[in-house]
């Protein structure tokens, strides 16, 4: 039961991909639906904090009470959230984020030309690692999304990032992760961790904010 556990607490959080625009018509950017996202946002309405979410592009219906920001960029998401953060005791970084982004967007649609274009691109900020450099930072929660040795990688990131917790999506399984209705996490923090068994996004959102919302208030 997720009821007051998170009590006027305000949260910020990201969902969704970024797209990244090459020129008027084509774009590089990364899978995801924002399912995952917009069912953290709604258990932590449930758990009755303040939400703000920063959407990329997704055809989701925004939860009941939820603040919500439409992006397009990473970007666009990253001056959101600076803009958004003075306040914030919570963030999570559910959005997957393109890494690049195009070095030099064209106004005009690229005329189609000889067998082979060489897009040069240019690393994008990190939104997660920005958010958890700052002094004042609220507990921060990021995602990752590994194709091997989750565990190592996740704990490195936990490490290297400064978070207060990392959800890794655990890999090998099928109907899982991007896009798809199901998920299941590996979810570590520094001194812990738990695996959160497949289930629909809805219930490991939940289960998700508990843990959250365990590790914020024992802070
Ligand atoms: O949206 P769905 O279809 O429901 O799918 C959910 C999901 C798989 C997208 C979600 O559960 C998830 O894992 N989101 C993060 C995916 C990702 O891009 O992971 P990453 O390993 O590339 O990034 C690690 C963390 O850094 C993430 O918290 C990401 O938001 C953040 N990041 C990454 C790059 C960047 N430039 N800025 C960031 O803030």
């Amino acid at each position: 039961d997720l009821a007051g556990k998170l009590a006027g607490a305000r949260v910020l959080m990201t969902a969704g991909p970024t797209l990244e625009d090459i020129d008027p018509v084509r774009y590089v950017g990364n899978r995801s639906s924002g399912k995952m996202g917009f069912a953290l946002a709604a258990a932590a309405v449930a758990a009755g904090a303040e939400v703000t979410l920063v959407a990329g592009p997704v055809q989701l219906a925004t939860p009941a009470g939820v603040r919500r920001l439409d992006v397009r960029s990473a970007l666009e998401m990253h001056q959101a959230v600076f803009r958004e953060l003075p306040g914030q005791d919570i963030y999570i970084g559910a959005a997957a984020v393109a890494d690049y982004r195009p070095a030099e967007p064209m106004n005009c649609k690229r005329k189609k030309s000889g067998d082979e274009w060489q897009l040069r691109l240019t690393l994008n900020p990190d939104i997660l690692a920005d958010v958890a450099a700052r002094d004042d930072r609220p507990f921060v929660v990021g995602f990752a999304a590994e194709t091997n040795d989750v565990e190592k990688h996740a704990r490195d990131k936990l490490q290297r990032k400064r978070l207060d917790m990392i959800a890794a999506n655990q890999v090998g399984l099928p109907h899982c992760g991007f896009e798809s209705c199901d998920n299941a996490l590996s979810v570590f923090w520094p001194g812990g961790g738990e695996d959160i068994g497949l289930g629909d996004k809805q219930t490991v959102a939940r289960r998700l904010l508990q843990l959250i919302a365990e590790q914020w208030s024992a802070r």
